[in-house]
Formats: structure tokens, C-alpha cells, sequence
């Protein structure tokens, strides 16, 4: 087993009416992902140039924790409203795709909680209220 932090990202395509309704259900996430053993972090990337695909980056201790997660009830729990069917507005994302990294380095300013800096960045309007 690699002893290299493990990151994926699940790459979503989704059309630009699906946004407001993408981000809203990501505002009311359940949130189980962060009591999972080998979990670090998590942050939804909204595009800003480049792409017109939303990032959801996801770090573990290791593949087999990320692994652990995706077979987990606490996945099915943490994405209740992205696979309801007939749920209101129907899909948001019409496409997904699973990207998986090794971290061979990594630094983090001194002092910085990223997670306590990015609860709440669930902004669905795209302003900054
Ligand atoms: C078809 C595949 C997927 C789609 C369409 C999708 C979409 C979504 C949506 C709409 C949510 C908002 C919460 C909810 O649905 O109740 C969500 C939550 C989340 N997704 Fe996905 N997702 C997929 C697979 C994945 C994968 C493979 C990963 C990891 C790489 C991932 C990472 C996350 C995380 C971390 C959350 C928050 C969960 C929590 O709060 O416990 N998703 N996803």
C-alpha cells in the first residue's frame, strides 16, 4: 500500500440552469463524509476559467479509507439528494467522472485551518452575501 496521501475528485459536468440547483443541494449536504476514519478534506470547486466542470476534492489518509467511504452507508447517506429519483428538478449533474491522485508533496501555510476557512463556502448565488 502506497504511504502517500490519496486525493479524488469527482469531476461533474453540469449545465449551466443546474448550478444554483448543484450548489443548493451541496449547501444541505449531510455532511457524513467527515466522520469517516481517513478522511482530511474536502472542498467544492466551483469554475472560474479553464473548465465548466465543478471539482468536488476529496483527500484521505489512503485509497483503502477513500474506498472504505465510497462502499459505506455513509456515502449513500452523504448523497441522499443526488440519487433520489423523481426528486424536484431532477439531476443537476449530467455527467461524472472519478479523477485519483496520489499527494507526493504537500504544504500548507502556517497556521492555516483550511476546514474551518472553507464551512459555509456554499455561496449557491455566486455573490457574497
Ligand atoms: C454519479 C456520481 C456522483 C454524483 C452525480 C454526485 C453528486 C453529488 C451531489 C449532488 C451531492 C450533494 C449532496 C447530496 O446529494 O445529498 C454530493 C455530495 C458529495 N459528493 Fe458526490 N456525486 C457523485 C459521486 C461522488 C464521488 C465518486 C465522490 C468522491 C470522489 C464524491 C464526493 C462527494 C462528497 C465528499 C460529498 C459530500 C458528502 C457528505 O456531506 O457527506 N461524489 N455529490
Amino acid at each position: 500500500m502506497s504511504d502517500h496521501p490519496f486525493v479524488a475528485f469527482n469531476v461533474l459536468t453540469v449545465p449551466e440552469p443546474m448550478r444554483e440547483t448543484l450548489e443548493e443541494r451541496f449547501a444541505k449536504r449531510a455532511g457524513e463524509v467527515e466522520k469517516m476514519d481517513g478522511f482530511e478534506h474536502f472542498e467544492l470547486l466551483r469554475p472560474v476559467a479553464g473548465t465548466d466542470k465543478y471539482l468536488v476534492y476529496t483527500r484521505w489518509k489512503s485509497k483503502d479509507h477513500f474506498d472504505a467511504w465510497v462502499n459505506s452507508m455513509q456515502f449513500g447517506k452523504g448523497h441522499a439528494q443526488a440519487s433520489q429519483d423523481g426528486r424536484e428538478g431532477g439531476p443537476a449533474a449530467s455527467g461524472s467522472e472519478v479523477w485519483s491522485f496520489e499527494a507526493i508533496q504537500t504544504a500548507d501555510a502556517a497556521g492555516v485551518n483550511r476546514t474551518a476557512d472553507a464551512v459555509g463556502v456554499t455561496d449557491a448565488a455566486g455573490d457574497d452575501a
